[in-house]
């Protein structure tokens, strides 16, 4: 086949495929979400099922997800489409693409919210109004913004101009230059904090909670939540990463990398972790305390710390830019599609589709004040759709592709793509997103039910 050429442009090298993807994948979900639900699910037995997922799981359905991209040069719907036309099997395999493209837009909606929260604190940060604060001060300067919707509103609006603004540059001039210097910056600071964390006296404990594996403490609703955040995590599930992939080298080798992409978010968040859980124990606080836990510890931690107005609001900086690099890519696949199909400028359709998810995200922060007692099967909107996308429609999709990839594509069409080093590694792939990610993410839902 002769090689295909995206519309869109291209990375310019492997080197900054990973820093997209990595970009993509480091985010809220990492240092927001991981530690909060693992608090909230009791530690070490949840942190070891998502250690399983990323492995067993993640890792081959992010290799399928790149070579279905690069493969086919396309956003995900029409790179679903042309893949299986390729294999001579029905073009109708592209919805899976669609149900992506919704879980995009309304993950993007609860994702610019939280980001919000991280903007605010930046200020709050810098102004020196969390100097010193105790844990209750800190638990009450976030009740306290969550009551406002107007500072909500604000951010939430700012937050999603940002993302509107780069992904309108578009792959090179955006999305490149966005993730360069901010993410190797955010480790550097992780480590930081963590260095704080192991000079408390919350370390031990901290440790051990996050792992010792207690199954007592597992549910099936707590391994369902483990495996829905394999999947938002590492973006997969709806083609983020597809999209990303569909720009991607071709001389790059996609084995490796996909593998260095998810060890560094896999680092991310355990370090984040273990800078997080320290400072919950050293000050009493609950590890169960739910979305807010970041945003109650790390201030007090950063008030006692020398130099802590300072490293705190460098601290949010990074954060703000690690959720901007990832909400990019929750609008990347809509986007290359609107323009593709519809034939709109990557102006109007980003534009336009930033309308959209901002409209929603009204509804998602008004979870916490005006609308706190609009439900959907018993909860807030902004809880509904955390959960239905990351523990329904991710799996859902994630299980999607992986059939795709192992049953759709012709084998040879798929190892001629991925090209990893041995025979006996790609058999192994294909075995994966064949049996094992399916069966394993099907008998997971079924328990749920
Ligand atoms: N992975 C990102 C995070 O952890 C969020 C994200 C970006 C995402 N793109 C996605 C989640 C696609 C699911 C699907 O913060």
């Amino acid at each position: 086949m002769q090689e295909k050429k995206s519309i869109h442009g291209s990375w310019a090298s492997r080197w900054v495929f990973i820093l997209a993807a990595t970009g993509s994948a480091v985010g809220l979900g990492n240092i927001w979400k991981f530690p909060y639900i693992t608090g909230e699910n009791g530690g070490g037995a949840f942190v070891l099922v998502y250690l399983l997922c990323i492995a067993l799981v993640g890792i081959p359905i992010m290799i399928a997800e790149v070579f279905v991209g690069r493969r086919a040069r396309q956003s995900p719907i029409n790179a679903l489409m042309d893949l299986a036309e390729e294999s001579g099997k029905s073009k109708s395999w592209g919805a899976i693409g669609f149900m992506g493209m919704l879980a995009g837009v309304l993950i993007f909606s609860f994702y610019s919210v939280v980001a919000g929260w991280v903007l605010q604190y930046i200020f709050s940060s810098a102004s020196g109004a969390l100097n010193g604060v105790s844990s209750e001060q800190a638990g009450e300067l976030f009740n306290n913004l969550l009551a406002d919707p107007t500072t909500l509103l604000m951010w939430h609006t700012i937050f999603t101009i940002m993302v509107v603004i780069v992904v309108i540059g578009g792959v090179n001039a955006g999305l490149e230059r966005a993730t360069r210097i901010m993410m190797p910056a955010l480790f550097v600071l992780l480590f930081v904090l963590f260095g704080y964390g192991m000079s408390t006296d919350g370390f031990a404990q901290g440790w051990s909670f996050m792992f010792d594996f207690d199954f007592d403490k597992l549910t099936w609703d707590a391994v369902l939540v483990a495996v829905g955040h394999s999947f938002f995590t590492l973006s997969l599930g709806m083609g983020s990463i597809m999209a990303y992939g569909s720009y991607m080298p071709k001389r790059a080798s996609i084995g490796s990398t996909v593998l260095a992409i998810g060890f560094l978010d896999t680092l991310v968040a355990l370090v984040a972790g273990l800078a997080i859980f320290p400072i919950i124990f050293a000050n009493g606080m609950d590890p169960a305390a739910g979305p807010g836990l970041m945003f109650i510890s790390l201030p007090v931690a950063f008030g006692q710390m020398a130099g802590g107005q300072f490293f705190g609001t460098l601290f949010f900086v990074l954060i703000g830019v690690a959720a901007w690099t990832s909400a990019i890519s929750l609008l990347e696949p809509t986007v290359a599609y609107l323009v593709e199909r519809v034939g709109l400028k990557r102006s109007s359709a980003t534009i336009a589709l930033g309308v959209v998810v901002w409209a929603i995200g009204i509804l998602c922060l008004g979870s916490f004040n005006f609308m706190s007692d609009v439900t959907l099967f018993g909860k807030n909107v902004f809880d509904f759709l955390d959960y239905i996308t990351a523990n329904i429609m991710l799996p859902l999709g994630g299980i999607l592709i992986a059939l795709f990839a192992g049953w759709v594509v012709k084998k040879k069409h798929a190892s001629d793509e991925i090209n990893l080093k041995s025979e006996g590694l790609f058999n192994l792939w294909l075995f994966v997103v064949k049996f094992i990610a399916p069966a394993a993410v099907g008998v997971v839902f079924i328990l749920n039910l």
